[in-house]
């Protein structure tokens, strides 16, 4: 049994589904259904007895607390979190509470059930991160690694830094055996359409603006979010203890680039019934505050020692990605009614 946290979410979700797919042992799954949660994310395992969804908070000891006796886990992995920068830009305080005080109240019910253990090697907790904790690169610098410091320059950012930061005390104080990931850029199938590339698929098929950033120039470093699964179930079996591993697909890519080729890939999949190109919809809008310039994962650590690669270039999973969308129209109108049309509209109107 293992626990998950976030895991209807973009990735915790794609993880789960990918999971149960691969192996027998069952996922407890511990979601606070936030926005960006959607059970029709799980619908395929919805009747799965190896799936008990559990909906609630990370912040919830008493509940964690019960999940950890109940269920015995022998490994943890939290994807729980707000994530999105813009979002954080406006309101932080949802950020501080799950990413922070959140990932500390999972850490303690996780070291209380840990110092009850007879055999310490029972459990096993992985802290999902992002690159974003490393701050920003300029054109010629070399890509994070595992040793570059941390300069988060959002308040999402800063929040997962945080968070790091206890897991690694953790390990250090308590010797909880911990490990964490810090990963690049996901996208692909289950993508809430508030992030670039789901947000610009959306839009363009709704012959709406797709909305760019200042330049377009900011470079990130994309990686397929099966990609970004398979590494943390080869984290979750090999990483080595206390140890924190960089996730990346060796994508660099300018948003301008990410979006044309999304439009070159819908002139193809889903030509605009009035002949014109998707690029046409391209609209520059003003630079988010404090916008980082560039991201650049330096993957080599998890494929020395865990011999991990992925298995996707960024063609073939945008193709992938698209694909997807076109035929999970109904997904796609279910995320995006209510709450997020009215907060969408006001963003990107
Ligand atoms: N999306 C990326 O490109 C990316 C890259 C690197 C790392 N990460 C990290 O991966 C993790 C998952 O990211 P995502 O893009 O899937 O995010 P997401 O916003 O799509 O999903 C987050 C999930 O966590 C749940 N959640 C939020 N607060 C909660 C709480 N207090 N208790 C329980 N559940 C709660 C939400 O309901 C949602 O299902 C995050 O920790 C994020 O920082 C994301």
């Amino acid at each position: 049994m293992i626990l998950v946290t976030g895991g209807a979410g973009f990735i915790g979700s794609n993880f789960v589904l990918d999971w149960l797919a691969e192996q027998d042992e069952p996922v407890v799954n511990l979601d606070a259904l936030t926005y960006a949660g959607n059970l029709n994310n799980l619908r395929p395992i919805e009747n799965d007895p190896r799936h008990i969804f559990v909906h609630g908070n990370i912040g919830d000891a008493a509940l964690l607390s019960d999940l950890f006796t109940r269920h015995k886990p022998r490994a943890v992995v939290n994807f729980a979190a707000e994530s999105h920068v813009d979002r954080s830009i406006h309101g932080p305080e949802d950020f501080i509470q799950t990413n922070i005080l959140g990932t500390f109240r999972l850490l303690e019910a996780a070291r209380a059930y840990w110092g009850g253990l007879q055999n310490k090697s029972d459990l096993r907790f992985l802290h999902v991160s992002t690159d974003e904790v490393f701050g920003t690169l300029g054109a010629d610098d070399p890509a994070f690694n595992e040793e570059t410091s941390y300069r988060p320059n959002s308040p999402y950012s800063a929040s997962k830094a945080a968070s790091d930061h206890l897991v690694r005390a953790y390990f250090h104080t308590y010797g909880l055996p911990v490990v964490t990931t810090n990963c690049s850029n996901n996208y692909g199938p289950l993508h809430f359409p508030e992030k670039l590339i789901p947000l610009v698929i959306h839009n363009a098929l709704r012959g709406r603006p797709l909305p760019i950033y200042g330049d377009g120039m900011q470079i990130r470093d994309w990686l397929y979010v099966k990609d970004h699964c398979s590494a943390i179930r080869r984290v979750l079996e090999a990483g080595r203890l206390g140890e924190t591993y960089n996730i990346g697909g060796w994508n660099e890519r300018a948003n301008l680039h990410v979006v044309t080729t999304l439009c070159e890939v819908l002139d193809e999949l889903q030509p605009r019934s009035d002949g014109k190109k998707y690029s046409e919809q391209i609209a520059f809008v003003t630079d988010r505050p404090g916008h980082d310039r560039r991201y650049a994962i330096d993957a080599r650590k998890i494929e020395a020692e865990l011999g991990w690669r992925p298995a996707e270039t960024f063609e073939s999973g945008i193709r992938k990605t698209v694909r997807w969308y076109l035929d999970n129209a109904d997904w796609v109108e279910n995320v995006t009614s209510g709450s997020y049309r009215n907060w969408v509209e006001k963003q990107y109107a």
